[in-house]
């Protein structure tokens, strides 16, 4: 791990997918400690579409730069993401499909979309971090942060 990611320097993009990594967490962690069945909803309902929107946004600013480059390291680290990011959407879809946001069925899933989220987050924060402050500089991180906001707005109105 770069000194960068030891000290917690985040610049630019990163830092913009790290608040958003974290309102995430929070929110579906609040989705798990609910048992009101229209709450629940309502909360997955915006992870749901935060997700998805992140996911799409940092994989077009982010990740089409990296599956680019003449490192195999961050060539690697895209291709994996972009497969994360489609198992994270098949559960999203599934549990929004399933009605009874409250059955030991429905939590079961939710937990495990928490697990592998994490999972996710973990190594984006740290592979991936790691590969995108040794491809661009500090310029081009903050010029892909502006991209990133832009992606995400017509993601969340679209
Ligand atoms: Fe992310
Ligand atoms: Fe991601």
């Amino acid at each position: 791990m770069a000194l960068k990611e030891l000290l917690g320097v985040r610049e630019g993009i990163l830092a913009d997918l790290h608040r958003d990594h974290e309102a995430v967490d929070k929110l579906l962690q609040r989705v798990l400690d609910s048992d009101d069945a229209a709450e629940r909803r309502e909360l997955f309902a915006r992870v749901r579409a935060e997700l998805k929107a992140h996911a799409e946004a940092e994989a077009r600013v982010l990740y089409r730069k990296l599956d680019k480059s003449d490192e195999e390291a961050s060539r690697l680290f895209a291709f994996e993401g972009d497969v994360e990011h489609e198992v994270l959407a098949e559960q999203l879809d599934k549990l929004w499909a399933m009605r009874d946001k409250t059955s030991e069925k429905w939590t079961a899933r939710a937990q495990v979309l928490q697990e592998v989220l994490r999972h996710h987050v973990k190594e984006e924060e740290s592979d991936g971090f790691e590969r995108a402050h040794a491809e661009f500089s500090k310029d081009e991180l903050n010029k892909m942060a502006e991209r990133f906001q832009r992606e995400k707005a017509k993601l969340l109105e679209g």
